[in-house]
This record gives structure tokens, C-alpha cells and sequence, in this order.
């Protein structure tokens, strides 16, 4: 089983934002992708999601062998495929829990996607606890006025209840403090002990202190320009990126 990204092109607007890239993972492993603002990390995610409006020019992405390069989203989520997104949006009239419901439903293969299952609110409860998430919130709509740390937590509540095989999450840790980040950190580590590979999108090492990925991948302006252990990591948090986009890097 393997979640395989090979030479993608990926153009967004008519603008070509990736340009080549080669990765794999499979469940249980974490990779962590790095790079600075603006190098293609989010459209990664998005175009291994199948967003709309993510042209694949050029390479393709299978899962467990398949190609799903043109597979809708909702296919590919079905398919153990989940994003976490950086900046969740609003999703006005749909509360949480409903959400999480009916996607539940759905993976079972039932017909009435509203049914409450006993099971699944007590464990929707219990996940709130653990992320340091107010159970009301689970009856309020999807990130309709949540602060920030309460959105990137809630979306780490949806994929544990939902329990993914290729987990992607991008910058899950962004804007959080300390407490926060090693909640999603545990959360992360949460993922990968039910099985999930997991492809972690960051800016800086933080998390990675708190969650240690197998590999990490270096993406600068839409290329892979490095890989390496968890001490790359640590690397470019005392460096930055400058040997990659310096003048004279060559890249
Ligand atoms: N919808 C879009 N239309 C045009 N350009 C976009 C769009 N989305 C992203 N880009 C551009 O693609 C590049 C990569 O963006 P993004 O993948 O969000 O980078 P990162 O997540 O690494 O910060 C940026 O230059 C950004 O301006
Ligand atoms: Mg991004």
C-alpha cells in the first residue's frame, strides 16, 4: 500500500505552480514537507485531494498502485485519502457533529446519512476532551466563529473519528502556542497509531519536535530541492532556507 506522487506538474490558474514533484508514502509513515511561503506545499495537498481548478499537466498520483490522478475528491476521501486544511473555512448551517456523521455513515455504506450513531458521539465527545475542545462546539457550525486553534483542533477531531490511511495536514500547527501545538502534535501521533501515513505540511520544525517524521522533503518554488532525516529539520530551523533560494543556489 503506498500513496505515490511521480513527476507532478501542476498548473493553478494557468500558472504552472509545481513543477516535477516526486514523493511516496506509505500508512504508518510520517514525511514531513518543508519549504518557504509560497513554494507549492498547499497545492500539493490540494492536487493529491483532487481540488477543482488544480490542473495535473504532467505526472500522476496512485493510491495502493491505482491511479486516482482524476479521481473526484469525495472518491478519494472514501478512499482513506484526508486533508486537514491550513485556513479551514466556514461552513454555515452544517454543524460539526452532522459533518462528522455523515461522512461516518457514508465510509459504512448506509443510506441515511443523518442517522445518529451512539457510538460515534461518545466518541466525538471524547475526542473534544482530548484535543482541549468545548463539546458545544461539536453542535455549532463548522468553524463559524471558531478561533483559530479551535479550527485546526476540530479538524484533527474529523480525521481521527474518520480515521484515514493518508492523512495530509497542512501546517496543523500554524498559529498555535505551545500547549496547542503539542495537542496536534499528540493528535498527529494519534493518526499514525491507527495506521495513517502521514504527510505533514510545515513552516518551521516546531511540531517536528514533538512528532518525528521519517523523512522530510524540501520544496522550493514548486521543486523538491532536498531530502533527509528528522535532522534536516532541525537544520533549516537554525538556517532557514537561504541555501536553497540564496543567490547562486542554483535553483
Ligand atoms: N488560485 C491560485 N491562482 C494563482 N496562483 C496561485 C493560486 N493558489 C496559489 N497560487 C500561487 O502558487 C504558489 C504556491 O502557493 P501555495 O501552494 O499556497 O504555497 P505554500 O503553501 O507553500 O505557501 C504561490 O506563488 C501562490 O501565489
Ligand atoms: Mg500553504
Amino acid at each position: 500500500m503506498t500513496l505515490e506522487v511521480r513527476d507532478l506538474h501542476v498548473a493553478v490558474s494557468g500558472r504552472r505552480i509545481l513543477h516535477g514533484v516526486t514523493l511516496s508514502l506509505r500508512p504508518g509513515e510520517t514525511l514531513a514537507i518543508m519549504g518557504p511561503n509560497g513554494s507549492g506545499k498547499s497545492t500539493l495537498l490540494y492536487t493529491v485531494m483532487g481540488r477543482p481548478g488544480y490542473s495535473v499537466e504532467k505526472g500522476f498520483i496512485k493510491l495502493d498502485g491505482e491511479d486516482i490522478t482524476s479521481t473526484p475528491p469525495e472518491e478519494r476521501s472514501l478512499r482513506g485519502v484526508m486533508l486537514a486544511f491550513q485556513d479551514p473555512v466556514p461552513v454555515p448551517g452544517v454543524k460539526l457533529a452532522t459533518l462528522v456523521t455523515a461522512a461516518w455513515n457514508k465510509r459504512r455504506g448506509s443510506r441515511d446519512l443523518a442517522r445518529p450513531d451512539p457510538r460515534l458521539s461518545m466518541e466525538l465527545r471524547r475526542l473534544a476532551r482530548e484535543l482541549g475542545l468545548r463539546e458545544e462546539l461539536l453542535y455549532r457550525d463548522v468553524n463559524l466563529g471558531f478561533s483559530g486553534g479551535e479550527k485546526k483542533r476540530s479538524e484533527m477531531l474529523q480525521l481521527i473519528a474518520l480515521k484515514p490511511r493518508y492523512a495530509l495536514l497542512d501546517e496543523p500547527d500554524s498559529g498555535l502556542d505551545v500547549d496547542g501545538v503539542k495537542t496536534i502534535a499528540a493528535a498527529a501521533e494519534r493518526l499514525r497509531e491507527q495506521g495513517a501515513g502521514l504527510l505533514i505540511v510545515t513552516h518551521y520544525a516546531r511540531i517536528l519536535r514533538f512528532i518525528e517524521p521519517d523523512r522530510v522533503v524540501v520544496l522550493v518554488g514548486g521543486r523538491v530541492v532536498d531530502e533527509g532525516g528528522p535532522e534536516l529539520a532541525h537544520r533549516i530551523d537554525r538556517e532557514g532556507y537561504r541555501r536553497y533560494t540564496g543567490p547562486g543556489s542554483g535553483s
